[in-house]
């Protein structure tokens, strides 16, 4: 069991890296936030970090528009090294993350995706699922790689589509469980006890559970 060194990224309200602070006061994550950083100028996940007393700073990344490359990747990279950061974990950012950044850090770059991948990559999961009809949404955690959603799956929890579901309710209780999944999946991580078996993420059972990291 090795305490994470989170360097967290964002674009938004940042309601997911609420549950992973969250998780660590109730001392139910053995992690720590190191740095905080937004694409976006006033984004209030910055606004939530800084309250919580936790380094928070925008991050330029233009010229582009929807990738972290170039000078921002690496100005990115070099602050998560500065900070101490061993793991980073993508928390709304609405970016694709290069190659660079992954193997700054490798095996240590996780993202959340509000669908139940391989299903539903891209922008808005929630709602193509709606649209395609599902009965069934949900989300995953997942590592990331060189692909969009693309990497080995380390948590996912389903989400059931109701009649009268719009895209905003669905949203909503998908966020729900993404609260759950992502302290889960961090837990996993912390916990040691686990291993990559071509994609299949493999872990003891219980150890994303809470105070579930006694060894294998
Ligand atoms: C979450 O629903 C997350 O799954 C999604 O953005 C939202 C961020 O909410 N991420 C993606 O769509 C990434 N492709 P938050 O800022 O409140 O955590």
């Amino acid at each position: 069991m090795s305490r994470l060194h989170l360097g967290i990224l964002g674009s938004g309200a940042g309601s997911n890296m609420q549950s992973i602070m969250d998780a660590i006061d109730a001392g139910t994550l053995d992690a720590e936030i190191k740095i905080v950083m937004a694409d976006v100028e006033g984004a209030k996940i910055l606004e939530r970090a800084s309250k919580r007393g936790i380094k928070a700073m925008h991050l330029d990344c233009s010229p582009w528009k929807t990738k972290l490359e170039g000078e921002a990747e690496d100005r990115c990279i070099e602050i998560l090294k500065r900070e101490g950061v061993d793991t980073v974990a993508l928390a709304g950012f609405m970016r694709i993350v290069k190659p660079k950044l992954l193997a700054a850090f490798p095996q240590r770059v996780v993202n959340i995706h509000p669908a139940l991948l391989p299903a539903f990559p891209g922008v808005a999961g929630w709602k193509q699922a709606l649209d395609y009809g599902c009965k069934v949404a949900g989300v995953t955690v997942h590592f990331v790689d060189a692909g969009t959603d693309t990497g080995p799956i380390i948590v996912q929890k389903a989400v059931p589509v109701l009649d009268g579901d719009t895209p905003e309710s669905l949203h909503a209780r998908i966020q729900i469980q993404e609260h759950l999944a992502y302290p889960e999946a961090l837990r996993i991580l912390a916990s040691g006890e686990w291993r990559m078996e071509g994609r299949r993420v493999r872990y003891r059972d219980g150890a994303g559970t809470e105070g579930g990291r006694s060894s294998m």
